[in-house]
């Protein structure tokens, strides 16, 4: 059974080690979208409320280079007595937490600039799970990865669920089996890392949407020419399953640009998805498309969304826009997650109007294909 951050019987000066969702995006030095540190502060708060000593550890970047520094300073005005040790195991950071006080918040190095975070060394899992007397997995954002502090520390330690990891839990869950009619949209690139997902949400799903470049993937096992667009070599039996799959939806238009051009939106052109020529770039879905997707939206009892319609981070964001703005004004149950998700609901002023956003991006589809992840299990 997976216990609850509430179960854990004594906090009163208990070193406790939080893995929280810290991986927030930066730019010059300074936390430019502060969403997953303000989910992270309710664990943080009734941790610190009671007396605890908590030591917050997290990973930024996919690389290890980064530094948590700036995001302890975020972390620090949205909640009190945070401070920031500038490494993870050694003597420093042993002599940081023995001198934490009561109700303090100290936050470690970026975990990933061990090699042992990633590779899961049980040397590593020991030495983290060292600084603390009790562990709290709040980071559902990792759960799905084999990671030390993932899947490492809950040997090593009495460990808990955090409030944040309680909520995704029981949001997702509920997401897996909707009201009808219900809609699921599926953004994004790489048809092998959604294969599952798209084959659980078409069991429960009445309409499945998939747009982004994993449409191109779609549209080419289909035979329509999709010109020089991104695709992911596929595994063709698994997307000729789902291709015949009634319940499946893909854009029936698209916003193109030649290959040869600098991809700007105000180059693109609107073309049927039938006449995307052997120059062309898919990078948008079209109005047609958007009109057919608000309709199903209106429609809807539940929505559930992850993944951008089109090359959001290079300016592609109408399709991705228009489809936020038509959930947001749908009466449907809401469960969004992922970062340029995210960012366009954000962007547009429409968080509040969405019943659940998810802080996980990759975790979402793997909870939502499997119904629990490794950093879960781990728990238990
Ligand atoms: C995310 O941003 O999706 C999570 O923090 C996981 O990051 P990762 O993909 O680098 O493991």
């Amino acid at each position: 059974m997976i216990r609850s951050v509430r179960d854990i019987p004594t906090l009163e000066n208990v070193p406790v080690l939080v893995r929280a969702a810290l991986n927030v995006p930066i730019e010059n030095g300074a936390v430019v979208n502060d969403y997953r540190l303000r989910r992270a502060v309710p664990t943080i708060e009734y941790l610190a409320k009671r007396g605890a000593r908590v030591v917050l550890i997290s990973h930024i970047g996919e690389k290890g280079t980064e530094t948590l520094e700036p995001v302890a300073r975020a972390l620090g005005v949205l909640t009190r007595g945070v401070s920031f040790c500038p490494s993870t195991i050694d003597a420093r950071a042993r002599d940081a937490v023995r001198n934490l006080h009561s109700g303090s918040v100290l936050v470690l190095e970026n975990l990933r600039r061990d090699t042992g975070e990633k590779d899961n060394s049980s040397t590593f899992a020991q030495a983290l799970a060292a600084l603390g007397d009790v562990f709290v997995q709040d980071s559902f954002d990792t759960c799905h990865r084999l990671h030390a502090s993932i899947v490492g520390v809950p040997k090593y330690l009495p460990s808990y669920a955090g409030l944040l990891l309680e909520e995704e839990m029981t949001a997702l869950s509920q997401a897996r089996t909707p009201q009808h009619p219900a809609l699921a949209v599926v953004g994004g690139a790489k048809f092998s890392t959604k294969e599952a997902v798209l084959t659980t949400l078409l069991q429960h799903y009445d309409h499945v949407f998939v747009g982004g470049a994993l449409a191109n993937d779609f549209l080419k096992a289909s035979g329509t020419p999709v010109g020089k667009s991104l695709v992911s070599t596929t595994d063709s039996s698994g997307i000729q399953t789902i291709l015949h799959n009634p319940k499946l939806v893909l854009p029936t238009d698209v916003r193109v640009v030649r290959a040869s051009e600098t991809p700007t939106p105000t180059q693109a052109r609107t073309a049927p998805t039938s006449d995307v020529q052997s120059d062309e770039l898919i990078l948008d879905s079209g109005p047609q498309t958007s009109a057919l997707l608000a309709t199903l939206a209106r429609d809807a009892k539940a929505v559930l969304w992850n993944g951008p319609l089109g090359n959001y981070e290079n300016g592609f964001v109408e399709s991705t826009d228009t489809f936020a703005n038509a959930v947001a004004h749908s009466s449907a149950r809401s469960v969004v997650g992922g970062g340029d998700t995210i960012a366009s609901i954000e962007s547009l002023g429409l968080l509040s109007r969405f019943s659940f956003v998810s802080t996980g991006g990759g975790a979402m589809l793997d909870f939502l294909a499997h119904g629990t992840l490794p950093g879960i299990q781990a728990l238990d």
